[in-house]
Formats: C-alpha cells, structure tokens, sequence
C-alpha cells in the first residue's frame, strides 16, 4: 500500500471510529448470530491475488460486525465493563505503526523508559511505595503466572536448572486463596508443575472474603503433613462479588510464616486511587507482588495488565538468559525487558496507558471511576427498595450482585433468574453476565464504560423488570 493510499484509507478509518464512538448503542450489544455464521460467510482460501481494503472494509462491516459482541457499548454491563478509549485507541494505532518490539532497552530505548515512567505514576496513584517495581504482560493471569514463578525460584533451590520432576528433596508446595479467586491461579499452578492439587481453597465468611483463621490453621496443617507453603493469592476485587480480602490481616501471617504474598488487584486495584478509597489496598505494600490490570477498568484498550513486584531480581533469576545474539553494550546499565518475564518480544504497550493517563489526568481518571461507583450503589439501592428483586452481596465498587425473588424452590428460582437473563440480552439494548454465590444463580451488572450514563442503568433496571413480568406471565 502507498503512502497516500494509506493516508486516504487512514482518514476513512479515523471517520468510521469517530461515528462508531459516538453512535456504538445504534449496535446490538450482544452478538445475536448462530455459531458457525461468520466462519461459514468467509472463503475457505487466503486469496491468490491481493485485495484492496475497500472490498476488506465492505466485508468488514457486512460479515464481521454483526458477529461483533460491543464491549465498548454503554449497554455492556457483563462480566467486568470495560472501555477502549479514543486516547488509548490513538495510542494503539501510532505503536501498530512503529511496529517496536521493546525486548532490549537498545531494541526501543523509549518503549523501555516510558514503561518505567508510566508505571510509577500509576503506582503513585495507588498509593504503593517505591520498593515495587513494575512491568507490563498482556493480562492478569500473566501477571500472575509470573509472582508465582518468582515465588517458587525463591522457595525451591535450583528450581530454574534441576525442574520439579524426579527430585525427592522438594517437598510438595502449597498456593492458598479463597474460595472466590480467579481461576487464572488455577492455571498458574497447571503450568509450573505444581499440579492443580497444589491449590488449597481457603473457605470465604458471608461477606465472600478469605477467612484468615481458616487460611492459618490450613498453613499449620500443611506443614505438619510436609506441605511446603509457597505462596498466598489475596484478592481485592473478587471476579464474582468484587469483595476484599482482609490483605493486612493476611500480609502479617505471610509475613510470620515466610511465604510470598501475591495480591490480585486486576479489576479493583484502580480504585485506590479514588478519595475515600485508598483503604481498599491497605496492607498490599506489605505485599509481595500485587497485579492490577488497566485494561479492566481504567480505560486502556485492551491488554495492559501490570505487575508490580519487591523482588523484581528473583523474577530476573527466574528469566533473564541472554544469547550472544541478544548481548548489547550499552554506555550505563539499562533494563531490559526481556529479562522480567518468558517472552522475548514485547509490544509498545506502555503508549496507550500514557496516553489515557495524560488525556484524562489523574483528577479525571478519578471522577470517572467514582460515578461508575455512584451509578452502582444507585442500582443497589433500586434493587434494595424493590419487592420484585434482592441483592446478593455488598457493593464496594461498580459491579452489583442480585436476582429476582423467588417464592418457589431454590431450583426454580435459578431457572427463573437464568431466563431473564436470556431475555435482557436477547434484547440487545444490554448484557449482564451471571455467577453463583452461595450455589445461587446470581445475576451481575458491571458498570466501567466511560459512555454508560444513569439513563442505561435506568433503562437496565426498567428492562430487568419487564422481563421479570414476561418471564412469569409466559410460565
Ligand atoms: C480478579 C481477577 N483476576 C484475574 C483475572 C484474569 O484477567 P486476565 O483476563 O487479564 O487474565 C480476572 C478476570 O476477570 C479477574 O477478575
């Protein structure tokens, strides 16, 4: 493609995003196509001869689009809402361009510095001291993935070059979190050889956080069976309730008992950096590695997920192997990136978290999060007042947890609860997700699209009951 033809191509582009922002709800929100329909509508060849974007564009918009479920509506109240934001969107399309692989500080001095940069305004902002280092992966559970590897170097010797299999001096190890943790530290525990088994799941109080008598007794229990504890999961911001492990209570048994405190922030960690808020990290700088994900919920176009770490060198013991093709000789020591993690190159994913931070200023990242916090409570205290529904756990942050009230059977409730969720997101005005608490299906909306005003909640409320109505008067 030429310069001017891209240039004609990339002012459609901007036009197409600009309307596609302003106009997202003329979509329905949730995809409504059968399985099958968009691979089905496509050649089964690459094609021989290339193409001109036009015609790309054309099938973009008559095939893919209706296959698209719009995050970035401001209907989309499922699982945790997010939003790409046009900053963040810019940011995305100047790093495709310069196509940076950020891997040395030499390979992209400035990908390099401004991560460094970035991130410890964002740490800052939550309040974290200075002891953390950070880094950039693509996700959570990367993120994640990466605290307990530094956990296990730490605790097992020789792990990078002996492995785990077939040594009789490395006891079995322990990870502990609640019963309501992200299922990436399942897989975390898959992938390091510690075996799923490795994961004791601590039971939750009614409120859904850690119970920490129980995590203590299961540590004591564990060791007398020759368990080796390696490692605490805590959570703030749980994925079904977004409730708050005690993390200062906790921190101080890791801290007697030696074992390596990892806090999981990914959505709700951001909100520290609301007044009012700064509690909701209290004891996580005593932690040891703690991951918050601005992807979630601090308007960066997905992936941006970030570490921070004490020991960012157990997490360079764990990684950094350099081949003499990677061996650069730089005039004062630099970081390289490629040392704090598995994978070798890395994306200029630092330019779109500083760009929404400069486009929005921290005074504004704070507003924002706070009215998604308004806009919860304000749905809270509709389902408090009504007869019709009930909530089913607190409200910390911007995600509400509630069904409709059922005088039948718990059975039929479910069912009932299920079939309205059907029929909201059938509608394609909204989509709320579902999870179980207490074994009850239990209904989430999640507020964190900059765009959803009070009005969507209203119209998700006024939906809601509607088809409580019609699910009932169809029964
Ligand atoms: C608390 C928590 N931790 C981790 C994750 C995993 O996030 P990611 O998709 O970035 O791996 C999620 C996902 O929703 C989450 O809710």
């Amino acid at each position: 493609m030429d310069p001017e033809e891209f240039r004609r191509h990339a002012h459609r582009l901007a036009d197409w995003i600009a309307d596609y922002f302003a106009q997202s709800s003329k979509y329905p929100v949730l995809a409504q196509i059968a399985p099958g329909a968009i691979a089905s509508a496509l050649p089964g060849e690459a094609p021989a001869q290339g193409e001109s974007f036009d015609s790309m564009l054309s099938d973009f918009e008559k095939i893919l689009l209706p296959g698209i479920t719009h995050w970035n509506h401001p209907g989309f109240f499922a699982y945790f809402a997010i939003t790409g934001s046009a900053p963040g969107v810019l940011a995305e399309f100047l790093s495709a361009a310069l196509n940076v692989q950020a891997m040395l500080w030499r390979t992209s001095p400035a990908a390099t510095e401004l991560e460094e940069v970035t991130l410890t305004w964002l740490r800052k902002l939550l309040g974290l001291p200075s002891a953390f280092e950070g880094v950039i992966y693509d996700t959570a559970s990367i993120s994640t993935l990466h605290a307990l590897a530094a956990a296990r170097e730490r605790a097992v010797p020789s792990v990078r070059s002996l492995g785990l299999a077939g040594r009789d001096t490395v006891p079995r190890m322990r990870v502990y979190c609640s019963d309501q943790t992200h299922s990436s530290i399942d897989k975390a525990g898959i992938l390091l050889g510690l075996g799923q088994e490795s994961l004791r799941k601590i039971p939750s109080d009614p409120d859904f956080r850690l119970r920490v008598d129980a995590l203590a007794s299961a540590i004591a229990e564990d060791r007398s069976a020759g368990w080796l504890p390696l490692a605490v999961v805590a959570t703030v911001g749980t994925t079904s309730s977004t409730s708050i492990d005690p993390v200062a209570q906790i921190a101080a048994l890791c801290r007697r008992e030696s074992i390596w405190l990892h806090v999981d922030a990914a959505y709700a960690g951001v909100a520290a950096m609301v007044p009012g808020h700064e509690s909701i990290l209290d004891g996580s700088a005593d932690a040891d590695s703690l991951v918050v994900n601005p992807h979630k919920w601090l308007f960066t176009p997905f992936d941006l997920s970030v570490l921070y770490c004490r020991h960012m060198d157990v997490i360079r013991t764990a990684f950094a192997l350099t081949p003499e093709y990677l061996k650069t000789i730089e005039a004062a020591p630099v970081r390289n990136l490629m040392d704090t993690g598995i994978q070798l190159g890395r994306r200029f994913r630092a330019l779109k978290l500083w760009m929404v931070m400069r486009h929005f200023g921290a005074d504004g990242l704070r507003v924002r999060l706070a009215e998604h916090m308004r806009l919860a409570r304000l749905f809270a205290s509709w389902v408090d007042a009504s007869r019709e529904f009930e909530r089913l756990a607190p409200v910390p942050f911007s995600v509400v947890c509630f069904r409709a009230r059922a005088a039948m059977t718990n059975e039929d409730a479910d069912v009932l609860n299920e079939r309205i969720l059907e029929a909201v997101n059938t509608t394609g005005e909204i989509f709320i997700s579902h999870t179980r608490l207490n074994d009850r299906y239990t209904l989430r909306l999640a507020i964190g699209n900059l765009h959803t005003t009070e009005s969507h909640v209203r119209r998700a409320w006024d939906l809601l009951q509607e088809k409580l109505s019609t699910v009932r008067r169809t029964d």
